[in-house]
């Protein structure tokens, strides 16, 4: 029996690289999965990936900054697979990089925007539907700059500190209605996202090797099998954690 067996989960930028490999992961743990992204092609393979592997999977195309959009998704997954357990929040703007006087205040507001009010319009509309099902786990997703400064990524950094402060106040708010809610702060993870602001691959490591005692990057399935143990019940009294998954470069 898999680990997220029975449960419902709506995974937020399930055409990108990591909410991709999360979607699979969950779908292969027996959770039912509605992909959700802005584009379509990349969402739409995901959710195909998942059912030619034999799991359960609806793809929606939805923005989350789009408050209408996010409600009718929730109540298409809800339609779709009877209930909601799980949400991985993940969607992100991919912003430029620049030092702060540099930055248009609409750059801010777009960052602003995706990586957090989109996440706390998902948890709003998510929270109703966990209440009946009687349990709910958020994992949203932040990043080792949302608690180490990166140079040139202010909206960035900021955005991702505020999804970590998010995550523990939902925490704290329905601890009561067990719905549980957990960052995960990743490392570099080896994705194309990356290669915005990188040559390559050797270029992002030797960037980061400082804060890399590994000298490797984290893959996009190790995110996932955190994910995995944070949405299952074997994480029950985990929650407002801030959970590095970096290969120890917050421990430099
Ligand atoms: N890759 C890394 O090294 C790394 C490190 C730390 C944190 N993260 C975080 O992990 C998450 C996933 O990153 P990734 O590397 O897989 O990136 P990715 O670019 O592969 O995936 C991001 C996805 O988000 C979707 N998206 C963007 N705006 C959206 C919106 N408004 N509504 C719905 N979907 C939207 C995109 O279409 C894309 O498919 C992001 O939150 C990112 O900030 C990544």
């Amino acid at each position: 029996m898999g680990r997220l067996e029975g449960k419902v989960a709506f995974v937020t930028a399930a055409g990108g690289a990591i909410a991709g490999a999360t979607a699979r992961l969950f779908a292969s743990e027996g959770a039912a999965v509605a992909c959700v992204d802005i584009i379509e092609e990349n969402v739409k393979k995901t959710a195909s990936d998942i059912e030619a592997a034999g799991g359960k999977a609806i793809a929606i195309v939805c923005d989350v900054t789009d408050e209408e959009a996010v409600k009718a998704a929730i109540d298409e997954t809800v339609s779709a697979f009877g209930r909601l357990n799980v949400v991985f929040n993940a969607a992100a703007y991919t912003d430029p990089l620049l030092p702060l006087h540099e930055l248009d205040v609409d750059l801010w507001r777009k960052t602003f925007d995706v990586n957090i009010t989109g996440m706390f319009i998902v948890t709003k509309y998510a929270i109703p539907h966990m209440k009946e099902a009687g349990s709910g786990s958020f994992i949203n997703i932040s990043s080792i700059y949302g608690a180490r400064a990166a140079k040139k990524r202010p909206a960035y950094c900021s955005s991702k500190g505020a999804v970590r402060m998010l995550s523990k106040s939902v925490a704290v708010d329905y601890a009561e209605d067990n719905i549980r809610a957990n960052s995960i702060l990743p490392g570099p993870i080896e994705t194309p996202r990356l290669l915005v602001a990188n040559k390559n691959m050797d270029d992002v490591i030797n960037r980061h090797r400082p804060h890399l005692p590994a000298a490797r990057l984290g893959q996009p399935e190790e995110i996932a099998k955190t994910a995995v143990f944070l949405a299952s019940d074997e994480s029950s009294f985990m929650s407002g954690n801030d959970c590095f998954v970096d290969g120890a470069y917050n421990a430099i």
